[in-house]
Formats: C-alpha cells, structure tokens, sequence
C-alpha cells in the first residue's frame, strides 16, 4: 500500500524581528549572523499565539470538511506544550471540528517528536487506508535574551495530512533511527527556557547525522547519488550545511554535488526567515524545498535527517508523486514578507511577555494580530481560543 503526505500545511506568528537589528543592539557583527548561522529573520510569537493557535491555524490551511471527517487520528508534536496533562492536540481537534471518534494525543522528544508521528501515522494507515491523520509540528522557540541561541529563536507550525495513495510524497519505510543518551540541549519543568550545551549540541548533530548515514546507506544498500535532495532539521541553517558538506564523499560526481547543494538552498529559504521552529524545522525545511526548487520532479527521491536533542535521530526517505506541485503554494515568501516588524525593544517586551492571571486564574488578552486562531484569555486557569474573524 502507498503511503505518504498529502497536504503540508504551515504558519507563522505575523510579527518579526530582523536579525540586522538585533545584531545592532547585541553590538555583534551581522555577518555572523547572516553568514556564521545564515539566518536573515525571526518569527516572533505574542501572547495570544501558542502551539494551539499557530497549529490550528497550519491545519486549518490545508484541511476541507473532509478531510476533517475523515481523520481519525491527530498527533501534536512539541516541546512547548502549554499543559502537563491535556495534549495540545485535544484543543486542535475541537477547534477545526473534526469528527469526534478520533485518538487525538502529544508527542515529545526535543525536535525529534514529528518524525515519530509520522511513523506512527503510517502503521496507522496500514491497518486503515480509508482513515487520515493530521500531525502537527508546533513550537515556539525561545531562549532568552542576549543568550548564544537568541538568533535562532523561532515559531511555527507544520501541518501534515498522512493518508494512503498521497498527493506530495510517499513513504519508503526505510528509517534508520538512533539514541543516545546527552544532554546537550535540554529544559525542566521549572524553567522556560532550555539549557544549551551549544558547541556539544552541534557535535552530537553532526556525529548522529554521520553515523546514522552510514548505517542508513549499509541497511538500504542506497547511497547520495540516489537522492535527489537531503533535507536536514534546521535549528539554524548553517549546521544543517555542515552536515550536507560531511556526507558528500569526494566520489560523488560533480552534477550531483551541484543538485544537492542547489536543492539544499532551496531546503533553507523559508528557516532564514523564520528561525528554529523545533519539530517543525525539518518539515518547514521540506516545505522550503518543495515549494522553490524548480528542478524537482516526480519520482525523485528525497532523505530527511530528524534530529531532537537529548538525543533522538532519524533518516528515512520519501519519493515525490506526479503533479505534487498542485498541492503547495507558490506566494509563501510574499506571505511571510507582510509580516509587521518590530524593533528590538518590542521584539524583548512581546515575545516575553507572560500573561498576568488576577486572583480568579483569569486574564482578557487582545491587541495583536493573528492567523486564523487566538487565544483570547484565560478564565479560571482555562485556555479560551476562537477562530479569528477576518475582514473581507
Ligand atoms: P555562537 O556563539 O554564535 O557560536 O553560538 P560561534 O561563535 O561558534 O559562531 C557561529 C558561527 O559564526 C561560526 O561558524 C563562526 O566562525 C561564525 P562555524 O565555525 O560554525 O562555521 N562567525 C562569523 N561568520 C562571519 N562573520 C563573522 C563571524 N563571527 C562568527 N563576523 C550556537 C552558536 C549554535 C552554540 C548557538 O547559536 C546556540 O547555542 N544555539 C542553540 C543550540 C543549537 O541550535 N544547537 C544546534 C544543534 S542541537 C539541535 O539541533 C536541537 C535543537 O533544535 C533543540 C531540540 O532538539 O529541541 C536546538
């Protein structure tokens, strides 16, 4: 049975912070920014956007009525869940209305937590291929003021309808997944923002990257020249280059050399101006490369590289499906470039705003543009949401 992706959905807050700015007031010199880490731009989420907004609102983008019948599984990946107890994934449901016999549930581990859903999303289908299963990657990436990391906050959120007989890309079930046991990025439950280990974080990327390719090319007998594109996770897009620069073996013939890097760039237009969106990056990354690069075509295959900290990875391919550009977007980049930008003064007072509950556990929140879903407060520790109307 042919199993894959058939609509990817995407969404962003409409704030962001220009990195040329934010490297003024750091006093740092933009060029590390814009050529050490090759980030342009940071999507800043105010107070009333979550993971449940901006992943209601990527779903929303792709679903019809029925699709929205037919799912019967919804899978959030995060690791900015708003809840210790209810999935993010319960809200989703109810505010896109999808039909009620649905297993809606949270999934975790770093940035790794999407690439898991989608596995489990494919043996879902294989015992029913009348269903469909929304899984959604939705973070909001903060690590604080003046920190190493702060360039490549982020928020987002990635959308993706599994079904059977896909319109974008098919499974291969080839994963090669591996675990070890570090602690180079990691955040408790008292704090709001991760701890880094930076330079060892991208050591155990780079290490899970080369090891997991071997392994991958031993158990597939598949080697790069196979491959059309690789897309990587992008906690910022320079490590992902890295990572493409290790596994091209100098064997590698010019011409391929030349498309991979070529569809690299493609993979990393819409994370420059976005920024690290944890389990979404890869998938915004695939997006990015779908949506840009001219020369892809049907059949070609692609890998992805999944990595979460702490530390998860995982390599698995999937092949493109004829006339798979029917499915996506071709006014992405206008979109995100109507974003309203902020300086960094506002950017440091909204994207860490907290929300004031009164003695109730209650709080009214408004004043900022949205994408389809707000959260419009909170009354008696209850999170209220509602479709944002917007003006014809
Ligand atoms: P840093 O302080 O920016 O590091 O922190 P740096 O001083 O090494 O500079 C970065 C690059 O800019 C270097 O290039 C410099 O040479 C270059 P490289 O040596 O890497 O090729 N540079 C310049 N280039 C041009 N002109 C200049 C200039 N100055 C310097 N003037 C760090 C970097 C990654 C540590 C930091 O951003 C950080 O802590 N980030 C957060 C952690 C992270 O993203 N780790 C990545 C791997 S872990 C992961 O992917 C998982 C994650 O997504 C979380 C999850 O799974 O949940 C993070």
């Amino acid at each position: 049975m042919i199993i894959g992706i058939d609509k990817i959905g995407f969404a962003t807050s409409n704030y962001v912070l220009k990195l040329k700015d934010l490297a003024q007031a750091r006093q740092t010199d933009p060029d590390k920014l814009s050529k050490g880490l090759l980030l342009k731009e940071l999507s800043i989420a105010p107070v009333t956007e979550d993971i449940i907004t901006l992943g209601a609102s990527a779903a929303e983008s792709i679903l019809s009525q029925e699709d929205k019948d037919q799912i019967d599984m919804v899978i959030v990946a995060t690791e900015s869940a708003i809840d210790q107890s209810k999935a993010a994934s319960v809200f989703i449901h109810g505010l896109l209305g999808i039909q009620p016999f649905a297993r809606s549930f949270e999934i975790k581990e770093a940035c790794y937590g999407a690439t898991a859903a989608l596995d489990y999303a494919r043996l879902h289908l294989e015992k029913r291929p009348d269903s469909k299963v929304l899984v959604i990657a939705s973070d909001i990436a903060k690590y604080g003021i003046g920190t190493p990391g702060e360039p490549t906050q982020g928020a987002g959120s990635i959308a993706m309808l599994v079904t059977a007989n896909p319109r974008i890309l098919t499974f291969n079930d080839d994963n090669v997944a591996q675990t070890r046991d570090v602690m180079d990025f990691w955040r408790p439950n008292y704090s709001s923002t991760p701890f880094v280990n930076g330079l060892y974080s991208t050591q155990q990327y780079l290490d899970c990257l080369k090891t997991s390719w071997t392994e991958y090319q031993k158990r597939s007998g598949l080697s790069l020249k196979d491959f059309a594109a690789v897309n990587f996770h992008l906690p910022y897009p320079k490590l992902a280059l890295k990572g493409l620069k290790q596994i091209m073996d100098k064997s590698l013939e010019p011409a391929k050399r030349e498309e991979l890097t070529q569809n690299f760039n493609q993979s990393i237009i819409y994370s420059q101006k976005v920024g690290n969106i944890y389990t979404g990056s890869l998938y915004l990354g695939l997006l990015s490369l779908l949506e840009n690069s001219p020369q892809l075509k049907a059949g070609d295959r692609i890998a992805l590289f999944s990595y979460g900290s702490g530390a998860v990875s995982e390599i698995f391919s999937m092949n493109l499906v004829e006339n798979f550009r029917q499915e996506l977007k071709t006014n992405r980049l206008e979109e995100l470039d109507q974003r309203e930008s902020l300086s960094v003064a506002d950017y440091e007072r909204i994207f860490f705003e907290e929300i004031q509950l009164d003695e109730t556990g209650s709080a009214s929140l408004a004043g900022y543009d949205q994408q389809n879903f707000a959260l419009t407060g909170v009354n008696q520790h209850q999170r209220q949401y509602s479709k944002v109307k917007k003006e014809a």
